[in-house]
């Protein structure tokens, strides 16, 4: 099948190199001139485990391709897919100006029959509101269907050819054969729903899973206070069947490009059926809550921190991927900032061009120079290699070895028996091994 997709950010580039991966000939186009120069170089312009050899696979297999011109990519394409940003606006609200160009552009382009797939997570009715816009402005017969994307950052390669399903939200009977037919050889189940269902299984999703995050951050909370331990706490509740392991670690709050704006949207989408929603509502103001919960903890320890040197370690908003969107380390950084504290941050692979920071923060390019001297660490992304530091390398390198935990990384024990003042989250009592026996 020829396959066009717009928009080769974390999740176009992921899809288009996976659909070629399966045997399909994919041409990826972006507005961004820069991206394509790079991708055609076999550049990824995004850091993501394995992606890069795979596209240099498929590039020379001669399945993949990269364009800046809609007219060239969409040119023989059975299927054009839309993947392109949809932030939250400065108003707080779904900002669809990018999605709504786009369209308009591949309206433009295309010249024979051919189906428009929405793979941007996109407001409750928006795949009607294409079928219009494509009836009224595309030169032939265009076939609108919803497909959302669940990739998670840092493991979308492994999602996209092991994902748990692919949804499919159209009526017209052809186009839901076809997407079968393109789907197929991933062998993942597809589940075909009305085009609303499918656009509200992804919110839906995305918000269930922050609501058990922003849950066990409670929990982890109320630990703190009556001297139990979260991470005991969601193994215990892990093992029931019913509730499961997954998104049960407490933390500092949710962040990227995904929960922070999907639990908005998904609030905007209530309010303009009706609804408040109170629960989401809630879900959303305890993570931001819980994203200022390390610096409280050091600003309890420590008080003033104005000239202290603090060591933020990891930036991106989790481990495996360079996207800082909503990332909770910049909200950290800008606070400690504003107290006058002078911040040396640590990342494996955010570079200083893709984050903004204040003047009194720097990013230094190893942990043991963030650490060097410094008079607290705040460790914000669990990446192996912040994880595999020692309590011995924080008590040698650091000027005062307080160490707060946001993830949850580190044995309380180990850290306290070599005099580091070790901080995390929901931790107290006596740290033991986990099993079931
Ligand atoms: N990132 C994720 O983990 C993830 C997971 C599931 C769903 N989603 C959804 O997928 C969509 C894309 O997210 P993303 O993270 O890949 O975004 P992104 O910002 O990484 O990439 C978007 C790309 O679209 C390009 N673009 C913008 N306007 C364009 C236009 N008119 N024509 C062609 N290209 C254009 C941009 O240059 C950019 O390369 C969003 O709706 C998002 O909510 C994201």
């Amino acid at each position: 099948m020829n396959i066009a997709i717009v928009g080769t950010g974390y999740v176009g580039l992921v899809t288009g190199v996976g659909l070629a991966a399966i045997g399909h000939n994919v041409t990826c186009i972006d507005i961004d001139q820069t991206k394509i120069q790079k991708l055609n170089n076999g550049v990824s312009p995004i850091y993501e485990p394995g992606i890069e050899s795979l596209i240099l696979k498929n590039i020379a297999e001669g399945r993949l391709s990269f364009t800046s011109s809609f007219a060239e990519g969409v040119y023989l394409a059975n299927a054009v897919y839309l993947a392109v940003g949809t932030p939250t606006g400065s108003d707080g609200r779904i900002d669809m100006t990018y999605f709504n160009q786009a369209a308009s552009a591949i309206a433009e382009a295309i010249t024979k029959p051919t189906a428009v797939v929405i793979k941007s997570t996109v407001p409750v009715g928006t795949n009607k509101e294409l079928q219009c816009l494509m009836n009224q402005q595309a030169g032939c017969k265009v076939t609108v269907v919803s497909n959302p994307e669940f990739l998670r950052e840092g493991m979308a390669l492994h999602d996209m050819f092991h994902g748990d399903r692919i949804v499919i939200g159209a009526t017209d009977e052809k186009v839901i054969q076809m997407m079968e037919e393109i789907n197929s050889p991933f062998e993942i189940p597809i589940v075909t729903t009305t085009p609303k269902s499918a656009e509200l299984i992804k919110y839906a999703s995305n918000a269930f899973l922050a609501t058990k995050i922003s849950f066990i951050n409670e929990i982890a909370n109320l630990c703190d206070r009556v001297g139990a331990d979260v991470q005991e706490v969601s193994f215990g509740m892990g093992l029931d069947k019913r509730i499961g392991k997954k998104f049960l670690q407490a933390g500092i709050g949710y962040g990227g490009s995904c929960f922070p704006k999907d639990t908005l949207g998904l609030l905007q989408i209530a309010h303009e059926a009706g609804m408040t929603f109170p629960l989401l509502q809630e879900v959303i103001q305890t993570n931001a809550e819980q994203q200022r919960v390390l610096v409280s903890k050091l600003l309890e320890k420590m008080g003033a921190i104005r000239g202290k040197k603090i060591a933020i370690l990891g930036i991106a908003f989790k481990p495996n991927t360079d996207d800082v969107r909503e990332a909770p380390a910049l909200r950290i950084i800008d606070e400690l900032a504003s107290y006058g504290a002078l911040i040396s941050a640590f990342d494996p692979v955010v570079k200083a061009e893709d984050v903004a920071m204040p003047e009194n923060a720097k990013l230094s390019s190893s942990i043991r120079e963030t650490l060097e001297q410094a008079d607290a660490a705040l460790v914000v992304t669990e990446w192996d290699e912040i994880k595999a530091i020692r309590a011995e390398d924080f008590k040698e390198w650091m000027s005062q070895a307080h160490v707060f935990d946001g993830r949850n990384c580190f044995n309380p024990d180990e850290m306290s028996k070599l005099g580091v003042y070790y901080e995390a989250i929901g931790r107290g009592g006596e740290i033991k091994e986990l099993v079931a026996k």
